[in-house]
C-alpha cells in the first residue's frame, strides 16, 4: 500500500516537535516538516510546497500562541493566526488532502463558569482568540476534508528558542530559587504535546472531521499550574505567589470539556497533573 504524506507545519514549536518525533518512528507515513523556511503567511510558499510535496494530510502546529505578543502585534496575529490558516486551507484543498488545524480555548470570552463544548458558541476577547477564530472559520469554510482541535495551556519541548514557554520561565525561577506571581483568577487545562500527539494518531487512524475540544482532564488555576511544576520538579512551590490579573474580581476561565472525543470514544485524555508527570520524567531522562 502507498504511504500516506504528511505535511507538519510550526515543526520547531511544542506540538510541533512531539508530533515530529513520533512521526519520525512511525513508517506509516512519508513525513515533510516546515517551520518558518516556509511561511504559512506566503500563499505562493504554500501552494508551490503542496504542489512539490502533494500532502494527503497537512497538520498545522504553526500559529503565534503568545497572547501579549498578540494583543501588542494584531495585524502579525492575523496574518500568521488567520490568513496562514486560510494559505493552507486553499492549498490542501487542491490536492483533496485533509487538513488538521489547531486552535485554542481563547476562542472562549472566558466569562462562564461552566465547561465550555464543542456546541458552545464562541465569543473571544483577546486579539489571539479572534485571529485564531478567524484562522478556524478560514479552515472550516474552504477545506470540507477538515478538523480543528481546541486546546488550552499547551507545554512540551521546544526545538526554537524557549524562553517565551511558560513551563521554562517557571522551572527558571525554580532554579534561581526566586520569588515570582502568577495570577489565581485565570482558569484553563494545562495540556501535555505528547498526549496531544496520542490523540492525534488516533484521529489518523479513525479520520473524524469537525471541531474537537483535545485538553487533559480537569482544571487549575495559572497560580496552581506554577506551584505544579515547581514542586513536581523538586523546587519550592511557595516561591509562586498568587497574584490576580483581572479587575473588579473577574474570573477568566476558560475550561474545555472533551464533549465531542467522550462521545466518540476515539481517545482518553489523562488527568492535567498525571501527563505532567510524565513530562517531567521524559524531561529529566533527556537531562532538559
Ligand atoms: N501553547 C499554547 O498554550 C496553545 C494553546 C492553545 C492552542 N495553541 C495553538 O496550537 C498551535 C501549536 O502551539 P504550540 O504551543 O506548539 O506553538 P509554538 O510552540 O509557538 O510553535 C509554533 C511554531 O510555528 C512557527 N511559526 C510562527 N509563525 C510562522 C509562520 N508564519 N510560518 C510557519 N511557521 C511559523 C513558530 O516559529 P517561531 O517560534 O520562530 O515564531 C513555532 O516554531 C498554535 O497554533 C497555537 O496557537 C497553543
Amino acid at each position: 500500500m502507498k504511504r500516506e504524506t504528511i505535511w507538519v507545519t510550526g515543526c520547531e514549536g511544542r506540538l510541533g516537535s512531539a508530533l515530529l518525533e513520533w512521526l519520525s518512528t512511525n513508517t506509516d507515513y512519508k513525513t515533510i516538516a516546515t517551520d518558518t523556511d516556509v511561511s504559512i503567511t506566503n500563499l505562493e510558499a504554500v501552494e508551490q510546497a503542496v504542489s512539490l510535496y502533494r500532502p494527503n494530510i497537512v497538520i498545522n502546529c504553526a500559529g503565534i500562541s503568545d497572547k501579549s505578543f498578540c494583543e501588542e502585534n494584531e495585524l502579525e496575529a492575523y496574518r500568521v493566526n488567520a490568513l496562514g490558516a486560510r494559505n493552507l486551507a486553499i492549498a490542501s484543498n487542491r490536492v483533496n488532502a485533509f487538513m488538521i488545524h489547531i486552535s485554542t480555548d481563547d476562542v472562549f470570552s472566558g466569562m462562564s463558569r461552566q465547561r465550555l463544548t464543542e456546541f458552545d458558541t464562541p465569543d473571544p476577547i483577546s486579539v489571539f482568540g479572534k485571529s485564531e477564530l478567524a484562522g478556524e472559520s478560514f479552515v472550516s469554510s474552504l477545506n470540507p476534508k477538515h478538523l480543528i482541535i481546541r486546546s488550552s495551556w499547551v507545554y512540551g519541548l521546544r526545538k526554537a528558542d524557549a524562553s517565551n514557554d511558560y513551563y521554562v520561565q517557571v522551572l527558571e525561577h525554580g532554579k534561581n530559587n526566586e520569588n515570582f506571581e502568577a495570577p489565581i483568577d485565570v482558569i484553563s487545562t494545562p495540556t501535555s504535546a505528547i498526549e496531544l500527539t496520542r490523540f492525534l494518531k488516533s484521529i489518523l487512524e479513525t479520520r473524524e472531521y469537525g471541531i474537537y475540544h483535545v485538553s487533559c482532564e480537569g482544571a487549575c488555576t495559572r497560580y496552581e499550574y506554577a506551584q505544579t511544576i515547581l514542586s513536581m520538579n523538586g523546587y519550592d512551590p511557595a516561591l509562586v505567589k498568587p497574584s490576580y490579573a483581572n479587575k473588579d474580581g473577574m474570573i477568566y476561565s476558560t475550561r474545555l470539556e472533551n464533549l465531542m472525543l467522550k462521545m466518540t470514544e476515539i481517545y482518553t485524555m489523562p488527568d492535567w497533573k498525571e501527563a505532567m508527570k510524565e513530562y517531567v520524567e521524559v524531561r529529566k531522562q533527556r537531562g532538559v
